[in-house]
């Protein structure tokens, strides 16, 4: 019975001496086997009242042996996996294999075309203003010369704060020249990219929420063949060097006279008579000069100053860029559509 036991110790001692681990998950499993709370060690030490008593001594001694080898053996272990002789858990691994490839992600289409705008006009010496998107009715509407019966402000269209008749979400960027206008002196010469909202029903040609750029330039003696060369050089340097514009008589409260612009698209396909509707031209933004009762509301002289706005939307150029003929595909965050314009800047 007792050599029994005695063979047994004998081999849980070989096997630890026989013992290798090659990561630190394999030396965890050698302790919990071997030094855990419940190891096979201490198992053998509950045999002892088996063993007859002239050799207690002896085995006594023989599983303190096999405990100092466990501790021995774990620490050694140990020390190769710390200092790297082995592996520390990826199992093979290889330091000389190639790196996976990074994923780089993906900028909006709606970024690149911004983008592409703000650098056109910051080498003519625009500054970017940014502003609230939370707006107050003075500067979306009232300063911008846009009166209180105007069916610009109707309910149906603009979204107004819970309980509030005042506080909108701004439904032009135009809200950015009454505060631009207000608190700084001419000359002033800006962009105002940023996000507008209007309560229209979403469908695949409009959206509640859409971007916008407005121009301002306001300086002594700007005239409407400033605006005219600005608005080529735009168009020039967006569409190709040999575009060409055209400007149309058009309405808006905050300029006088005002127009909207238009790039030559071409007729080259079906898709062409289809999106400028068989005319080859496509609209593109409004300008005008800015009418002196939005100067004097901001309290700028129109006898001593002038300057000419325009506004433009993102969404419209960019599905003209990309042909994107569903503007929800810009807000659904669908990665699948958004990969697409991985590396373009
Ligand atoms: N705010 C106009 C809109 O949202 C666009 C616009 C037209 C802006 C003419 C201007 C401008 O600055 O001069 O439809």
């Amino acid at each position: 019975m007792s050599s029994d036991i005695f063979a047994k110790v004998q081999s849980v001692l070989d096997s630890i001496k026989e013992a290798s681990v090659t990561n630190s998950q394999e030396l965890e499993t050698f302790r919990i086997k071997y030094l855990g709370s419940k190891n096979e060690i201490k198992a053998l030490f509950g045999e002892i009242k088996n063993v007859a008593n002239e050799r207690k001594k002896e085995f006594g001694q023989l599983l303190n042996d096999v405990k100092k080898a466990a501790e021995d053996k774990f620490e050694q272990f140990r020390g190769e996996i710390e200092s790297g002789d082995v592996s520390s858990g990826a199992g093979d691994l290889d330091l000389s294999a190639p790196s996976e490839p990074l994923e780089i992600g993906s900028r909006h289409p709606v970024s690149i075309i911004l983008n592409r705008i703000i650098r056109i006009f910051e080498r003519i010496g625009f500054a970017v203003a940014e502003e609230r998107e939370i707006e107050d009715d003075w500067h979306n509407f009232t300063a911008m010369n846009t009166p209180a019966d105007h069916p610009a402000r109707d309910m149906q269209d603009t979204f107004y704060l819970k309980d509030s008749t005042s506080q909108l979400l701004r439904t032009h960027t135009s809200s950015v020249q009454a505060r631009i206008m207000t608190s700084q002196k001419p000359p002033i010469r800006i962009i105002a990219p940023g996000r507008v909202y209007r309560n229209e029903t979403i469908s695949s040609r409009s959206h509640c929420q859409f971007h916008q750029v407005e121009g301002l330039y306001i300086d002594k003696d700007v005239s409407f063949a400033d605006l005219k060369q600005t608005l080529l050089y735009f168009a020039r340097e967006m569409y190709g060097v040999d575009t060409e514009i055209r400007l149309r008589p058009s309405f808006f409260p905050f300029t006088e006279p005002s127009a909207e612009m238009d790039v030559y698209w071409g007729l080259n396909n079906e898709d062409d008579y289809r999106i400028t509707k068989g005319t080859g031209w496509l609209e593109i933004l409004g300008c005008g000069m800015v009418d002196p009762k939005v100067l004097e509301n901001c309290g700028i002289d129109p006898e001593e100053y002038s300057g000419f706005a325009f506004g433009m939307g993102i969404e419209r150029q960019a599905m003209l860029q990309y042909k994107i003929t569903d503007i929800r595909q810009l807000f659904e965050n669908d990665t699948r559509f958004l990969k697409q314009f991985s590396g373009v800047m």
